[in-house]
């Protein structure tokens, strides 16, 4: 559920995913604002002035069907995207950048008209201080893939267990990274997982287009959705202050923050692309909202940005297929490659890098991206250096995994009862790109989309560099297994960035971390890391691309450190 990038350039357009292109159906006997609803679930609707295109429907599923132990409470809805509204305000107020719809990547608005974007989002208190403890987003990566394989199978409540006599369920996480933090697992960009457009006129039968070509579009959603969630979804979620007086907005009373508590995001794979730049696209709205305080809308308190085996800088990942594959650097004794093989994929690495170049050398005077180049650049990348590894029949995520992950059924098994739908409060003509109805871990259809624009091959570390100088923490860290987004490749980009403390770390020398899991018993070895100031590169051992998957404790310990342990980055 999660290609790192560009495996499926490799393969062939697969019939299935064509015949499932159904025409959307849609029924005029629902509202509009009913959204063609499935469920009885009962929502409310969140709005904000200064964002009129967009509304929040939050409600609240039964806790049996994840988090039931506890009893932390869970959110879950859609944000509401409406890109006529989104456009008609950006021509009256100019290109505030939160509302900005046209760019490169929107070239076919026209086709936009009368569109409207629901994007699904689930989100759990703390299980230990809700109220003051941080609050974190979590994406998967794709691009494409829902981030409820990250909930379901890796860090979330609950795991999704395999389908058994009484169906699909799940099981309790002791693990989950809300023990001491808030979580919101969000599925963009719209098409992907839960989330799906649909016509503002129900009436219309014809399927509507996506929107979301490239990671800078997605992250102004991805803005728009936090700034919004953060104003609105309750004090149970960011803590809003009982005490402070009410104002009113819209459809429903809202109450001022009060100290919100921190704000962090984290990920993995693609992410790596998609964090840096929604980080640096809410720190940017955060200017806005600071210099506009009639429209009321609060600074996001973003203190921090947390990616796992991501990809970031595709000129140190690509090469560094090569270098994990073809030395010691896995762990495993040998290389994974014949020393044949293994000259010709060097030989073929200067060719990569040229093509990653001209990708990222923007084109003056507007700097746009050579959308070309870029998408030439990940096929040749991916097709010499990545795809070799598909004859050795393990897994791109884990070199001792075999090629499949069980647990991806269980999860879309999970998602696709009727029942746990209709608690999620699931749309009816959601989810997904395909308004079949039928959840997907990963959509080839915005994996397409992304494909066009060559977005796989962008460098995503300038992104890194702004946020870090403007004081957001970064942590870069890597399961020593993964093959497709490696630490070698990681360790390069965070060792090359250019920042006021670039010197200092690249000079510092790995360092074991340790996890103690019960109270006698002895620290355990995790892993390596680095830190200097705001940022921290770090292996986990025995753990591959799905690190809270596979060291579920050390993945936990981590996490918590980070967020909480005074003497930031220290683990
Ligand atoms: C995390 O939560 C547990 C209770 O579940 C609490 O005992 C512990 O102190 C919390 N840790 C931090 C760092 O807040
Ligand atoms: C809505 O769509 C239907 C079907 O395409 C069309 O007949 C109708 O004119 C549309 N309504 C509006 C207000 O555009
Ligand atoms: C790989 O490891 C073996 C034994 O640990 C060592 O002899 C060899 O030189 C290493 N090769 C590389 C390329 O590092
Ligand atoms: C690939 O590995 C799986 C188990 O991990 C095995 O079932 C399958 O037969 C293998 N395929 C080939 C072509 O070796």
């Amino acid at each position: 559920m999660r290609f790192s990038n560009l495996l499926l350039a490799l393969l062939p357009l697969s019939s299935s995913a064509l015949a499932a292109q159904l025409p959307f159906r849609a029924s005029n006997q629902y509202e509009h604002e009913e959204h063609h609803r499935l469920s009885s679930a009962s929502f409310k609707t969140l709005r904000h002035p200064a964002l009129p295109a967009h509304s929040l429907r939050v409600t609240t599923p039964p806790a049996e069907i994840c988090e039931r132990n506890v009893g932390a409470k869970s959110f879950a809805g859609y944000l509401d995207v409406d890109l006529d509204k989104l456009r008609s305000h950006r021509q009256f107020h100019g290109s505030q950048s939160i509302h900005e719809l046209q760019d490169e990547d929107h070239s076919h608005s026209l086709q936009d008209q009368g569109v409207v974007e629901h994007f699904y989002f689930w989100a759990f208190e703390s299980r230990n201080d809700p109220l003051n403890d941080p609050v974190v987003l979590w994406l998967n990566g794709g691009p494409g893939c829902s981030s409820f394989t990250g909930l379901l199978m890796e860090l979330g409540p609950c795991n999704a267990r395999q389908p058994d006599s009484h169906g699909p369920g799940t099981e309790w996480n002791p693990w989950a990274w809300n023990n001491n933090a808030t979580m919101i697992f969000l599925d963009q960009p719209v098409g992907t997982g839960l989330s799906y457009v649909s016509w503002s006129n129900t009436s219309r039968t014809d399927k509507p287009p996506s929107r979301i070509f490239s990671t800078p579009a997605a992250a102004r959603d991805a803005s728009a959705f936090l700034h919004l969630l953060a104003l609105h979804a309750g004090r149970e979620i960011l803590g809003f202050d009982e005490s402070q007086p009410e104002a009113h907005h819209g459809a429903l009373t809202t109450k001022k923050l009060k100290n919100i508590p921190s704000f962090h995001m984290s990920g993995e794979s693609y992410a790596g692309r998609y964090l840096p730049l929604i980080a640096s696209q809410i720190l940017r709205d955060n200017e806005q909202a600071k210099a506009h305080p009639e429209r009321g809308l609060e600074p996001l308190p973003l203190a921090s940005v947390l990616i796992g085996n991501g990809i970031t800088s595709p000129k140190d990942q690509f090469p560094a297929y090569v270098d994990y594959a073809c030395t010691n650097a896995s762990g495993r004794g040998e290389p994974f490659f014949s020393k044949a093989q293994c000259d010709k994929m060097y030989a073929q690495v200067p060719v990569c890098l040229t093509l990653v170049e001209k990708c990222n050398a923007r084109l003056p005077p507007d700097q746009r991206y050579d959308s070309l180049a870029c998408q030439t650049a990940s096929t040749y990348c991916e097709g010499a250096l990545s795809s070799p590894w598909d004859k050795l029949n393990v897994s791109y995520y884990d070199w001792k995994h075999g090629p499949e992950y069980e647990e991806e059924a269980w999860v879309a098994a999970f998602l696709n009862d009727v029942n746990i739908r209709s608690d999620l409060g699931v749309d009816r003509f959601g989810p997904g790109d395909k308004h079949d109805g039928v959840f997907e871990g990963c959509s080839d259809a915005v994996y397409r989309n992304f494909e066009k624009t060559g977005d796989g091959a962008r460098d995503s570390t300038w992104a890194v560099e702004d946020i870090l100088s403007k004081g957001v923490r970064v942590l870069s860290y890597s399961g020593r297994r993964d093959f497709i987004c490696n630490y070698v490749g990681n360790r390069r980009w965070v060792e090359g960035l250019d920042w006021q403390g670039s010197k200092e770390f690249k000079k510092l020398e790995l360092k074991p971390w340790y996890i103690q899991t019960g109270d006698d018993s002895e620290p355990r070895l995790a892993g390596e890391f680095k830190n200097h100031e705001g940022l921290t590169y770090a292996i986990v051992d025995e753990a591959g691309h799905f690190v809270p998957h596979d060291q579920p404790a050390a993945a936990l310990t981590m996490f918590n450190r980070w967020l909480h342990q005074p003497g930031d980055g220290r683990l």
